[in-house]
């Protein structure tokens, strides 16, 4: 079911490039969302940006990480661990993303990591999504597969915490978004496959969003008939006025 507030999340991935332009899209951001903004809006800047931005973060939105380890401290070189990203202010945290998982995450270590955020009462949007599809819908076991290794150990209590970003890989960064029925079609499966591992209730009220392309020239049909409750957004997230009118076309209603 569509939550009746949106989610809205800007991925800012390995961008951009120092403290003073994280800032200064940040504040171009933060002047285009209003105190009344309908939507739940997230920033997810690179690691290091975050301290910077926690310090003059805006009422409405919230401090997101783009990953982070399911261990919270030991010889994992490299990491961060969910404590660290909570101390920083952070509540939302991507766990999956196609992008991570194509430096090899697997399906085992998103599901640690999902048990790792929400231990730490981080929001853990977890991305899932097929890389091609194929024409007899086998894609559809793709996305089925990792429903269930992310739901893996999970109580019904904490899968409605769990926010699931589906993300087709073939639509990310392409300029080629799946269409409102692709995103409708595959928001139906997500829920019957989530009731086939809990009750029909639960899994109708895990937030779903979509992300893969999303622009302002898509977002308002995508929202209004794709059945999801949001966006994760890449590209446009870079463009304060781009990524404002992606917000904006959640807020004018179904
Ligand atoms: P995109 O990226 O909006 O640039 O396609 C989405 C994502 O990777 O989260």
């Amino acid at each position: 079911m569509k939550h009746t507030q949106a989610l809205v999340i800007g991925n800012w991935k390995l961008n951009p490039g120092t403290t003073a332009e994280a800032k200064l899209l940040y504040s171009q951001i933060r002047k285009k969302v209003s105190k009344n903004c309908l939507a739940t809006v997230v920033i997810a800047p690179p690691f290091l940006f975050i301290p910077e931005i926690a310090k003059t973060i805006h009422p409405k939105i919230a401090l997101g990480a783009q990953d982070m380890h399911y261990e919270e401290r030991g010889a994992v070189t490299g990491e961060i661990g969910g404590g660290q990203l909570a101390a920083f202010g952070v509540q939302y945290v991507l766990i999956g993303h196609s992008e991570r998982r194509a430096l090899g995450e697997t399906d085992t270590q998103v599901n640690k990591k999902v048990h790792a955020a929400l231990k730490r009462k981080l929001t853990p949007v977890v991305c899932i999504g097929e890389r091609t599809r194929d024409g007899q819908g086998q894609f559809y076991q793709d996305v089925a597969t990792q429903i269930k290794a992310l739901t893996t150990g999970l109580t019904a209590v904490q899968l409605q915490k769990v926010v699931i970003a589906y993300e087709p890989i073939w639509a990310i960064g392409t300029g080629l978004n799946a269409t409102a029925e692709n995103v409708k079609e595959m928001q139906l499966f997500i829920v019957s496959t989530l009731t086939k591992l809990f009750e029909r209730k639960v899994a109708e009220k895990i937030l779903l969003i979509y992300g893969g392309s999303v622009k302002d020239s898509n977002a308002r049909e995508l929202y209004t008939q794709g059945g999801m409750s949001g966006f994760l957004v890449g590209g446009a997230s870079l463009e304060a006025t781009e990524f404002a009118a992606i917000i904006h076309a959640t807020e004018l209603g179904n």
